[in-house]
Formats: structure tokens, C-alpha cells, sequence
């Protein structure tokens, strides 16, 4: 461990105080929400960062919406084909490893995410639930055409076209305006309602219904524990807020159920 890892490393030590710890250490029952603050390390840019955030050039309903792909499907094919092509080029980071050693040690957890990048599969997560949907599915976008594929090849950019029924392939990510995939948000709801414990990272809580999923839990009696260098509006709401990056304070977490 480098000399900086290992002073972030001491800092967040210090946020995780003795409650937060024997906690773990009695393997709750835990879900795990994260946004795309998570593959922030990964060189992925989240959404909302002013500089650099996927959405600092357009507005979301000018990407990521069925008017902007109805208005203009190759604007919005060819934002798709260069998030795919950064996503190829990165890899899963400490926070997406802690994600997969937390699930893999606490029985019964599980992972939501609303990131649609693959990259805690590509970390070894097990049975995700995507409630965006993922980028690398491609869909027919004509009414009643029911393709859909997978495009695992990440050398090329997706192909345009239905192989069925010639119409515009889409990515299976859900826009702004549509509904998330009601098996993924039944499951997400329920995990909610019966967790003990909720880690919440990376996410700005500002895109519903997710954001909704830790306050059920709260409602509900779970502790919660945020992880996000920001404050967000579930940071005055959750038992703990980490005020530091994923993948240095989930491995933190992860750490605590290898300790004896
Ligand atoms: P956002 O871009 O809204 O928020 C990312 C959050 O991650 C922010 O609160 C940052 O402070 C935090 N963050 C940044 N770097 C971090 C790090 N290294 N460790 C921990 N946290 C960090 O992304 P989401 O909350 O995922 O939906 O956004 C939710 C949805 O809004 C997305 O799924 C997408 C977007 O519009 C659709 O495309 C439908």
C-alpha cells in the first residue's frame, strides 16, 4: 500500500466507529445500493459533475430520453457508443472489489445498482439487480419487435440495425420518462424492506425510485451507512455518512469481517 492509500486508508478508519463495526461483524442482513460514484475510480465520470459529468454538454432528456432518441437517434447512438468504448477501456476498481468480498461474506446480501456499466459483474458480483438496465444490451426500439441481444464484443461500436426486423437497435437502459423494469424494482423494493443494514455508495440520491430505497429501509429499522464525499439528502437521514470515496472506504468495510 502506497504512502497516500494508506493515509486515506487511516481516515476512514476513523469515521468507522465501534457501533459500525460490531455491526458488521454480526453479518446483518445487508443490502448494497451504489451509483455511479462507484465507477467514478474506474475513470468513469458520473453524471453530475459540473466539469466533467456525462451530462455537462447536454441535458439528460437531450441523451437519455425517448423524445431525444425520436428527435435524434444517431446524437443519442453515438453518446451510447462512446460511454461503451470508455466502459471497455476500464476496469472494476477497489470499491467494485469490496462490493463483491462484502457480498460473497455476508449471507443473504445483495447488490442493486443503477449503474449500467457491468462493472461489478466484471468484479465477480453476483446476481446484481440492474435497475437502469445495461449498456451492453441492445434492443429493437420498434413496437412489437421483441430483439434483444447482448453485445459482448467491445472491440466494435453496437450495431444500428434489428438483424429481425431492420429497424434502430436501442441500448436496454432505462431513460428518463420510462419505467424501470418492474421485476428488478419489485426485488429492490422487497430487499429494502426486510435489510438490516443498507451501504450506500456513490449515489446522489437524486433520481427516483431508487433514491427512495434507503428510506424505506430507514422506515422500515435498518441502519444505514452512506458513502459518498458529498453530503446528499439521505446524509442527515443515515445512522453514519463516510465522507470519503468508495474504494477507499468499502474495503475499510470489507476489511472488518476478515479481522478475527
Ligand atoms: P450521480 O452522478 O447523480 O451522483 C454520483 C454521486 O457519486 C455524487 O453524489 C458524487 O458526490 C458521488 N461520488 C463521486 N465520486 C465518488 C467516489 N469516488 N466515491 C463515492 N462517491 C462518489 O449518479 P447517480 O446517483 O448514480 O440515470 O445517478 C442516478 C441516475 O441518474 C443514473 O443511473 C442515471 C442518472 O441520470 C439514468 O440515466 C436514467
Amino acid at each position: 500500500m502506497q504512502a497516500a492509500d494508506r493515509q486515506r486508508f487511516a481516515a476512514v478508519s476513523m469515521m468507522i466507529d465501534d457501533t459500525l463495526s460490531e455491526l458488521i461483524r454480526r453479518r446483518p442482513r445487508t443490502l448494497v445500493l451504489t451509483g455511479a460514484g462507484l465507477s467514478a475510480e474506474s475513470g468513469i465520470p458520473t453524471f453530475r459533475d459540473a466539469q466533467t459529468g456525462l451530462w455537462s454538454r447536454y441535458s439528460p432528456t437531450e441523451l437519455a430520453s425517448p423524445e431525444a432518441f425520436e428527435s435524434d437517434p444517431e446524437r443519442v447512438l453515438d453518446w451510447y457508443d462512446w460511454r461503451r468504448a470508455l466502459i471497455a477501456r476500464s476496469r472494476p476498481n477497489a470499491g467494485h472489489t469490496a462490493v463483491k468480498r462484502l457480498l460473497d461474506a455476508l449471507p443473504g446480501a445483495r447488490l442493486v445498482t443503477q449503474n449500467v456499466d457491468g462493472l461489478h459483474q466484471l468484479a465477480g458480483a453476483r446476481d446484481a439487480i440492474e435497475l437502469h438496465g445495461n449498456i451492453w444490451r441492445l434492443r429493437c426500439a420498434a413496437p412489437g419487435c421483441r430483439h434483444e441481444r447482448y453485445w459482448s464484443d467491445r472491440t466494435a461500436p453496437a450495431p444500428r440495425s434489428c438483424p429481425d426486423c431492420g429497424k434502430i437497435l436501442r441500448p436496454g437502459v432505462v431513460w428518463f420518462g420510462e419505467s424501470l423494469p418492474a421485476q428488478a424494482l419489485a426485488s429492490a423494493w422487497q430487499l429494502a424492506e426486510v435489510a438490516e443494514f443498507v451501504i450506500v455508495a456513490g449515489t446522489s440520491g437524486l433520481v427516483h425510485p431508487a433514491a427512495a430505497l434507503p428510506f424505506h429501509a430507514l422506515e422500515q429499522g435498518a441502519r444505514v451507512v452512506e458513502i459518498n464525499p458529498d453530503r446528499t439528502a439521505l446524509s442527515q437521514a443515515a445512522h453514519w455518512h463516510l465522507a470519503c470515496s468508495s474504494g477507499t472506504a468499502l474495503p475499510a468495510l470489507a476489511d472488518l469481517l476478515d479481522a478475527p
